[in-house]
């Protein structure tokens, strides 16, 4: 049938005309569809004579796998032409070298507070933490400190604003590591009340705390580590000889003399300032102020619930940041907290 034939080829070159899958299903309908040719002519067989039917039916049938085949065929390379396309678009070239790749390093200051935890765990302190957001009592009140102290002003400490603005009198930021002292104390005792003997309590708290206070050794936000060693025989000496130890071992030197200045402190009795001097170096021979220290006051130890009488314990309070200044000869506290990397990546 020659009608047949052409509509083979017809369909085929419209299939190949076409390039995307919708543009092709449309086609198919003119030959396929309800009303294609096809169709059509299969419609009409019922016209024809029993004996025609037989031979134009196979014919029309034959024709009709054909443009199907033909249509599949199309089918199939506009499939693999589309995800061909696909992956070239997307195509991810892995051998190319990674953007802006940069090697972090340690802040100066997390450097030594990690060597502060290295050191006094290698004598059986475990480090402690607290809230950075501290309550007057756990600041003050829990450390012997009066109402009357200066250190409570607002020359001196950041209050916190309630949600009506106005100043909340008693929380504040924590102006000291000090009130983990009498929150670890007041944990121990709730922890251990049922032993007649309470465990030694041996550990550092090393965090941020913060002051109305800025100058070139000075900065409103700062780093303290606190130290406290409580049990039933804990002296003076033993905090001389923690601290003396501790800052050879620091500064990796033996040519260092550690000074205990009389001061005071609401919280110890008797209280000291730590100085130290190097023998040799820059800064041979002038001591330098580093720590606070003292034997826990036995109001301290009442409070948290610690029999003073039966238990003696010495707490330090040292400035990391300025130890960190004095093992790397940095002359400005305020450069550590400018976040310039000029000067940070010289640590890393
Ligand atoms: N908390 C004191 C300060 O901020 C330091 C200190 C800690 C003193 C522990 C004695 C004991 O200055």
């Amino acid at each position: 049938m020659k009608n047949l034939d052409s509509i083979i080829q017809n369909a085929r070159a419209a299939f190949a005309a076409v390039s995307d899958s919708n543009a092709l299903e449309q086609v198919k309908a003119h030959y396929l569809g309800k009303s294609g040719q096809i169709t059509a002519l299969l419609k009409d067989l019922g016209k024809l004579a029993a004996e025609e039917k037989k031979i134009a039916g196979a014919a029309i049938n034959q024709a009709k796998a054909a443009v199907e085949a033909a249509l599949n065929a199309r089918r199939e390379d506009i499939r693999q032409a589309a995800l061909a396309a696909r992956l070239a678009e997307e195509a991810l070239d892995v051998t190319l070298p990674g953007r802006g790749e940069e090697k972090g390093g340690l802040h100066p200051v997390t450097r030594t507070l990690e060597r502060i935890e290295n050191l006094f765990a290698s004598i059986g302190f475990t480090v402690a933490d607290g809230p950075e957001i501290e309550t007057d009592f756990y600041n003050f009140t829990a450390l012997n400190t009066p109402e009357d102290h200066p250190a409570r002003s607002m020359h001196d400490t950041f209050y916190l604003l309630d949600v009506q603005g106005k100043v909340a009198e008693n929380v504040l930021l924590r102006t000291h590591t000090s009130p983990i002292q009498a929150r670890y104390m007041q944990a121990h005792v709730a922890c251990y009340k049922h032993l007649e003997t309470l465990p030694e309590i041996r550990i550092i708290a090393p965090g941020r705390v913060y002051r109305v206070d800025s100058d070139a050794t000075h900065s409103p936000m700062f780093h303290q580590v606190e130290g406290l060693w409580v049990g039933e025989a804990v002296s003076f000496a033993d905090l001389k000889g923690v601290i003396a130890d501790f800052l050879k071992r620091f500064f990796e030197t033996d040519d260092l003399q550690v000074r205990f200045r009389p001061s005071f402190f609401p919280f110890t009795e008797p209280s000291a300032e730590i100085d130290v001097a190097f023998m040799g170096g820059a800064l041979k021979g002038r001591w330098l102020e580093i720590a606070g220290c003292g034997m826990v006051h036995p109001n301290v130890l009442n409070h948290a619930g610690i029999d003073p009488e039966k238990y003696t314990g010495f707490a330090f309070g040292f400035g990391p940041d300025r130890l960190t200044m004095l093992r790397y000869g940095v002359n400005d506290l305020r450069l550590f907290f400018e976040g310039d990397l000029r000067f940070l990546r010289q640590f890393a």
